[in-house]
């Protein structure tokens, strides 16, 4: 058994330094310092001529060991290692596979030669995390790859395959011929090949190679490419600190030595450490590892064939993501011209992603192969998986559901893609309540991320594990919750939107909502949203939820719109009045006239100091309330589980971390003095605050004395 993560082995002249340190090989303090102990030892050694570092295990290093963010930091710190590499007297060959990403990544750059197994992925994905590249990735990568690249690959923090990279000077060998069959010695069988390499360097008497001093030389172009990119991605990366940090740290590469650059980078990258959106970030890289481990010990079923049930926009974005993970599909739908569009629109946005690069023509080819449409329930007999994804009725439900349990076999897992109705009643219609549950997807549902699993109260663990991990093979980031109407998401998605609702009867204007909402930090405004999807969904959805608020002013703006046809921008007037050409919105005084209408009949006073900040607040703070209702009924298990789902389901800033995170970083003691301040000063019924809030701050209080 190894004691230290790092160990050093001799073969002849060559000397191999393997990190051993699962899962990922992470830069912990343990794995840096024997680093450089068994670095030590073999440049101090005269027998040696050459060093590799090699890993075991599933990859090369995949980063800095990101649970030491935020504890002190100890010696040796990254870059003193990477600069030890670099300067080491005998050539420092990387041995390259698996995902190099990170604090390996830039360690390999500060080997002198990089020899890697191909379809080894490499990258510096910091900004994700809220961070930069902090051991000399902003400069190593500039110097010897070119700006560029190091500007594409660090601002947007996407990995690329060493087979994109062979022009960039980045890799001396690529192994293509390794035994790939045999993944238990994978290790063994890459050895070989770095080995033969170095032996050849040797031979030809090929030495270590220092990055150079002098800044790379600037002209015009390489700067103005700089700012294009300062551009792109204060647009793309909205309100994010980092990726105009790390473009700002890249330009330095041009204009300072290299120990100067490096010097400002540290700083950069130790600000982006300490920063709050760092730390947000952090939290949603954890969360969503968290969200997707469940602690049954049932096993997944294996699923090869999947129906879906509504060929409409949901069930056809459904119907893609199954498809594209190479499942087969079956449509099913009331007759040929549904299946007909269905399966048409489908090859449309196939044809979109192809168009954008982002699938090739063989891949839509192959997706569209695997789906095929039937009217006849009969066809469903084999099935493994249906997901239900027809009209948000109770009564089509059950009728759908009783005759799936008719002709499906009894091993067939049942989901409803349901986003509010109760599916302990769709699971009591049908013979095997405990194959029941909810798969909700996203709308588009081929785009978005987010899966809710909805356990119905007979659901048994084999079948929440089974769509759990399918979630996982169709790409998504899925959570398990509970029932109750409108889940997680939606339940929580409706206080939002109730008190958009209420500032707009308040006297509050559309645009100043969205902007506000979107100036905090969210992807969209509400209402924005709403007149995407169209106000008349929600306003359906609220007729068939049985427990509807009695107050006429519960969402009166939305339901006023819609009673006047003005359903968002399929009749190009909602919220917004709609260009019918650009589909530009712009500020409608006839909406706005409607609402202070509504208003008045109510008695509601409408008033003009609302500021941003009010209705931020009242946004977010609504979340924060309804979100700890949730986890104290146990809808959800963790505060992090529903942070996941903001986070990926609903545009929620990443660098804020979810709205849990939110108010874990504020502090209970505000959390509850501001709900307080709603529930005396609205003098409304919804802000009560949450009981798992106020146990909290009981439990801080205990604490505190
Ligand atoms: N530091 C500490 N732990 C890490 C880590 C890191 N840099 N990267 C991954 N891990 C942990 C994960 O938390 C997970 O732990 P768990 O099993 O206790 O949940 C485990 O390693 C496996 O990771 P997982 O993501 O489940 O495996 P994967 O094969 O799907 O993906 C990676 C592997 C490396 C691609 C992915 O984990 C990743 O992107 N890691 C972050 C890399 C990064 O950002 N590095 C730069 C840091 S500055």
């Amino acid at each position: 058994m190894t004691l230290t993560p790092v160990f050093l082995e001799i073969q002849n002249e060559i000397a191999i330094i393997t990190i051993d340190n699962p899962p990922v090989n992470a830069l912990s303090h343990a794995v840096r310092s024997g680093i450089v102990s068994c670095l030590v030892q073999a440049e101090q050694n005269d027998e040696v001529k050459a060093i590799i570092i090699a890993c075991q295990g599933r990859t090369f290093i995949a980063g800095a060991d990101i649970t030491e963010f935020g504890k002190t930091p100890q010696e040796p710190s990254l870059p003193a290692v990477l600069t030890k590499i670099n300067h080491c007297k005998k050539p420092v060959i990387a041995a390259l596979f698996g995902t190099v990403l990170g604090g390996g990544f830039e360690l390999a750059l500060s080997c002198h030669y990089r020899v890697a197994l191909s379809g080894t992925k490499v990258g510096l994905p910091e900004v994700t995390l809220g961070l930069i590249p902090g051991a000399g990735g902003t400069q190593l990568l500039p110097r010897i790859a070119g700006i560029a690249l190091a500007l594409e690959m660090i601002s947007l923090g996407k990995m690329k395959k060493v087979e994109q990279l062979t022009e960039y000077n980045l890799i001396d060998l690529l192994i293509t011929d390794v035994n790939n069959q045999d993944k238990s010695n994978i290790n063994s069988n890459l050895l070989e090949q770095p080995l033969v390499f170095t032996k050849q360097l040797l031979k030809s008497n090929q030495t270590t190679k220092l990055i150079e001093q002098k800044p790379i030389e600037s002209t015009p172009p390489l700067t103005e490419l700089c700012q294009q990119w300062r551009d792109k991605l204060a647009k793309k990366a909205r309100g994010q600190q980092a990726p105009q940090r790390a473009i700002n740290s890249i330009e330095n590469a041009l204009l300072l030595p290299l120990d100067e650059a490096m010097k400002k980078e540290r700083e950069f990258f130790i600000q982006c450490r300490d920063s709050t959106q760092s730390s947000a970030m952090r939290h949603a890289f954890f969360a969503e590892k968290s969200a997707a481990k469940l602690t049954y010990k049932a096993k997944p079923l294996t699923i090869n064939s999947v129906a879906i049930i509504g060929a409409g926009t949901m069930g056809g974005g459904i119907a893609m993501c199954f498809a594209s993970a190479g499942f087969n599909v079956v449509l099913v739908e009331m007759n040929q011209d549904n299946i007909d569009r269905g399966i048409s629109a489908i090859t449309t946005r196939y044809q979109q992603a192809q168009s954008r690069g982002i699938i090739t023509a063989q891949q839509a080819n192959d997706y569209l192969a695997l789906i095929s449409g039937t009217c006849d329930y009969a066809d469903l007999s084999d099935v493994d998986l249906v997901v239900e994804a027809a009209f948000e009725t109770m009564a089509v439900k059950k009728e759908i559901f009783s005759k799936l349990d008719n002709h499906c076999k009894p091993e067939a897992i049942l989901a409803t893609n349901t986003s509010y109705l109760d599916i302990n009643q769709i699971a009591n219609i049908t013979k095997r309540p405990e194959k029941v549950l909810g798969m909700h997807f996203f709308s588009p549902a081929n785009i978005m991320k987010l899966l809710e699993v909805v356990q119905a109260d007979k659901t048994n663990e084999e079948t929440l594990v089974t769509a759990m991990a399918l979630g996982k093979k169709i790409n998504k980031i899925s959570v398990a919750v509970n029932v109750c109407y409108g889940f997680v998401g939606n339940r929580m998605y409706a206080c939002y939107g109730r008190e958009a609702n209420m500032l707009l009867l308040e006297g509050a204007t559309p645009t100043q909502i969205d902007n506000a909402m979107t100036s905090w930090g969210m992807a969209m405004g509400p209402l924005a949203v709403n007149d995407m999807s169209g106000i008349d969904i929600a306003y359906k959805a609220r007729q068939e939820n049985p427990n509807l608020s009695k107050d006429p002013t519960y969402f009166a703006a939305a339901n006023t719109l819609v009673e006047a046809n003005r359903l968002g921008q399929k009749t190009s007037a909602g919220f917004y009045h709609y260009d019918q050409k650009t589909k530009k919105p712009s500020h409608d005084e006839k909406a706005c006239q409607l609402i202070a209408n509504k208003a008045k009949a109510l008695g509601v006073k409408q008033r003009l100091d609302i500021s941003d900040e009010e209705i931020q607040n009242r946004l977010i703070f609504a979340l924060i309330n309804e979100g700890a209702n949730i986890l104290h009924e146990g809808i959800a298990t963790k505060a992090s589980d529903i942070d996941v789902i903001w986070l990926n389901g609903y545009g929620f800033p990443r660098y804020i971390g979810g709205p849990m995170h939110y108010a874990e970083t504020i502090g209970i003691e505000k959390v509850v003095t501001v709900i307080e301040h709603f529930n005396e000063t609205l003098k409304s019924d919804y802000w009560k605050v949450s009981p798992y809030l106020l146990k909290q701050l009981e439990d801080a209080l205990v604490n505190n004395n």
